[in-house]
């Protein structure tokens, strides 16, 4: 028996509601703010992501879906989308464009992860990113749009987490204290963060080890470190988010997955979605498009797991939106009728109603049976006698009712009740 491979899922009719009232509200939302969609490939050059991620992040040495296509190239399914939209506005000359330039995308995203609650080897993202401006009012933007999102969506009891991380200038030395307090703790700390502590430092601080806590916890904190601009920008960001009354929390422990974050970054938890609880992170790469060969062009953006979002919404019994089933159902007796009934249901559907043809030539009581599972408004009878009289029976599956209409009348009849 084959199985969807582990750490994937199929997203199946039932489930397709909440889907799509995401979606629907991230399209609107996006349009609302001045974000432009863009689809970039699903998968890249893998040294894309080895440069833009950055090697030594767990995601590049540990997650990729990695290969060579039969032409002998490097090819990486997409881990993230901004390293892919940086390509993108890089390739087709986008800093010509007036900034910033405002994209989003949604689709799937691979990660080679241990699959648990929440995480997945293939998951969804809608990613905002904003390039081309340094105004911390930008970050107040990206961070409202997630903002606005889960508040739209009806979420509660959500977390704002924010830190700055700093920037090339002010950062080595922040290493350079966090690498002398953890010297003397190196023999007590796990082994992940002696290696972390070789390779990437600041990913020490997101040790998730119990034996690692206590040594986190009296760890120097980064906006202690910043430097003028980065201080600067940091306390404008939190300005605007006074202004707007948003609540957050400075987390000194919040470094992020993804080595290209400069200043401000920044994640929304709940409870009740497994994974450490992210529902979205996000933050400025400032560096990020020079990284990849284009000219200095700071950015700002983020992502949110649509999984998780699904997962939020059922743990908080937020309905989604339905589109419900078709209102009418034919159900018909004899070759005669069946002529009828296809003639009818082609009648309705090119008229814009939904109409389902049951198939098969079964029963009346089977035809019934399945009107009644399918969640119908009407069902439509057609049998010897309604033929012979050029009429329809019209069952109103809410009471019951039956009337019998004439099949020259039906089209407006039923315009007038589902249109
Ligand atoms: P990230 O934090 O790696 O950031 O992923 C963003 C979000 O994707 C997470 O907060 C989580 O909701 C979801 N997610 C990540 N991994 C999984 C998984 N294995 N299963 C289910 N959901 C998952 C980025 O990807 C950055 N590119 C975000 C960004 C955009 N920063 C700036 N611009």
């Amino acid at each position: 028996m084959y199985q969807a491979p582990r750490g994937t899922q199929d997203i199946l009719p039932a489930d397709q509601p909440y889907w799509r009232t995401i979606l629907q509200t991230v399209e609107r939302l996006a349009q609302t703010y001045g974000y432009a969609r863009i689809d970039t490939p699903i998968f890249e050059d893998t040294s894309l992501f080895e440069r833009g991620v950055g090697g030594g992040t767990d995601i590049v040495d540990k997650e990729m879906y990695s290969f060579e296509d039969k032409g002998g190239t490097p090819i990486t399914l997409r881990p993230e989308f901004t390293a892919g939209v940086m390509r993108a506005y890089i390739e087709h000359g986008m800093r010509t464009w007036p900034q910033p330039v405002k994209l989003y995308s949604t689709g799937p995203i691979f990660r080679y992860e241990r699959p648990q609650a929440g995480r997945f080897r293939q998951h969804h993202q809608f990613n905002v990113e904003a390039i081309g401006a340094q105004d911390p009012a930008l970050d107040l933007e990206i961070m409202s749009v997630a903002w606005q999102l889960y508040t739209e969506l009806g979420f509660g009891g959500l977390s704002f987490q924010l830190n700055s991380t700093g920037c090339p200038q002010c950062r080595p030395a922040y290493l350079h204290a966090l690498k002398a307090y953890y010297q003397p703790h190196e023999s007590a700390v796990c082994d992940d963060c002696r290696r972390r502590l070789q390779r990437n430092p600041l990913r020490v601080l997101d040790c998730k080890k119990e034996s690692c806590q206590a040594i986190i916890a009296g760890s120097p904190h980064i906006i202690d470190y910043l430097c003028a601009e980065c201080a600067e920008h940091f306390s404008r960001l939190r300005h605007y988010l006074d202004l707007l009354g948003r609540p957050y929390e400075l987390n000194h422990r919040l470094v992020r997955g993804l080595d290209y974050y400069t200043k401000t970054v920044f994640e929304v938890w709940a409870s009740g979605i497994g994974a450490q609880n992210a529902l979205c992170g996000g933050g400025r790469y400032d560096g990020l498009v020079e990284e990849l060969g284009g000219p200095p062009t700071p950015g700002v953006g983020f992502a949110s797991g649509l999984e998780r979002i699904v997962l939020l919404m059922k743990a908080q019994d937020i309905e989604p939106e339905s589109l419900g089933p078709a209102p009418f159902l034919l159900a018909y007796q004899g070759a005669e009728a069946k002529d009828s009934a296809v003639r009818l249901v082609n009648e309705l559907r090119a008229g814009g109603m939904g109409a389902i043809l049951t198939f098969g030539d079964r029963s009346m009581k089977a035809q019934l049976r399945q009107a009644n599972r399918s969640g119908v408004r009407f069902v439509l009878i057609i049998g010897p006698d309604e033929l012979a009289e050029a009429q329809i029976t019209v069952r109103d599956m809410a009471g019951g009712a039956q009337q019998r209409i004439a099949r020259a009348d039906f089209f407006a009849w039923a315009k007038e009740r589902v249109l």
